[in-house]
């Protein structure tokens, strides 16, 4: 067994209702498929969120282990330091974390796990769902609590953070769930994992 297979992948989730649903489901197949182990690490708003969208039993379905933000200094962020982990995913990540990892916050568990993350040199795949589409397209459609689907015109401020994040070292930022699953699917089959 290589490395990269004792390894789990770490995946944050933040408090964006937009594709979380449709993370949850990427997910779910990465525990059926048995591809690799995944601990799950929650936002302080994720954990609100999660119970809003009544996803409590998908996320406990899909997740082998969920890490909660209850300390300050982000306590779990030391599985980092013991080598636990060969990826971090965060997604979906809301306008407000993609703002803060852009400009080196490291203030909350998932900002912090995005920064361990790179300070150990564990690649980062970030789906920002504040993007638009594609060229052209200027808002997006979102799903609301109690499947209400709601139009939202992504800010100049947060495509310019998700440009900005995008030129980190050791980090592959997604616009959409099709290239989040192309990415993650790109690096559990690299040479390393067989
Ligand atoms: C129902 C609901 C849905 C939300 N959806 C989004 C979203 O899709 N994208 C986003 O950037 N923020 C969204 N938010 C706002 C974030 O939860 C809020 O900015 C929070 O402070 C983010 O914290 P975090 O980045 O630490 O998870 C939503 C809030 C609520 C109440």
């Amino acid at each position: 067994m290589s490395t990269l297979q004792k390894q789990r992948l770490a995946w944050a989730i933040t408090g964006s209702g937009h594709y979380l649903r449709e993370c949850l489901d990427v997910l779910q197949a990465l525990k059926n498929q048995n591809l690799t182990s995944v601990d799950v690490f929650l936002s302080r708003a994720a954990a609100e969120i999660i119970k809003q969208y009544g996803f409590q039993t998908q996320l406990e379905a899909a997740a082998h282990r969920v890490f909660q933000d209850k300390t300050a200094s982000s306590v779990p962020v030391e599985f980092f330091y013991k080598g636990q982990y060969h990826t971090l995913v965060i997604a979906p990540a809301t306008s407000n974390t993609v703002a803060k990892m852009a400009y080196g916050f490291s203030d909350s568990l998932v900002t912090n796990l995005y920064a361990q993350a790179g300070k150990t040199r564990v690649p980062s795949i970030v789906f920002a769902c504040d993007t638009v589409p594609a060229l052209g397209v200027s808002f997006i459609e979102s799903e609301a609590p109690r499947e209400n689907i709601v139009k939202v015109f992504p800010r100049q401020i947060d495509l310019d953070n998700v440009a900005k994040l995008s030129q980190f070292e050791l980090t592959q930022v997604a616009s959409s769930i099709d290239e989040l699953q192309k990415t993650l699917n790109q690096r559990l089959n690299e040479p390393s994992f067989k």
